[in-house]
């Protein structure tokens, strides 16, 4: 599922990304996958897929 359509990030991109150790707050998928830095209006749902992929860790 896309989640940030501005950036093409999909909750399969969080997910790995936190499954790497790359991303653990939000401001790390901004700063690594560009997710929210357009329009922002991706940024309550990648919030709770973040949560979940953190939470699954
Ligand atoms: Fe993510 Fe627009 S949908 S910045």
């Amino acid at each position: 599922m896309i989640v940030c359509v501005c950036k093409a990030v999909s909750d399969r991109h969080i997910r790995r990304s936190v499954a790497a150790g790359e991303v653990v707050s939000l401001r790390d998928l901004t700063r690594e996958l560009g997710l929210g830095t357009c329009c922002g209006k991706c940024v309550p749902a990648a919030r709770e897929v973040l949560g979940e992929a953190l939470a699954a860790q």
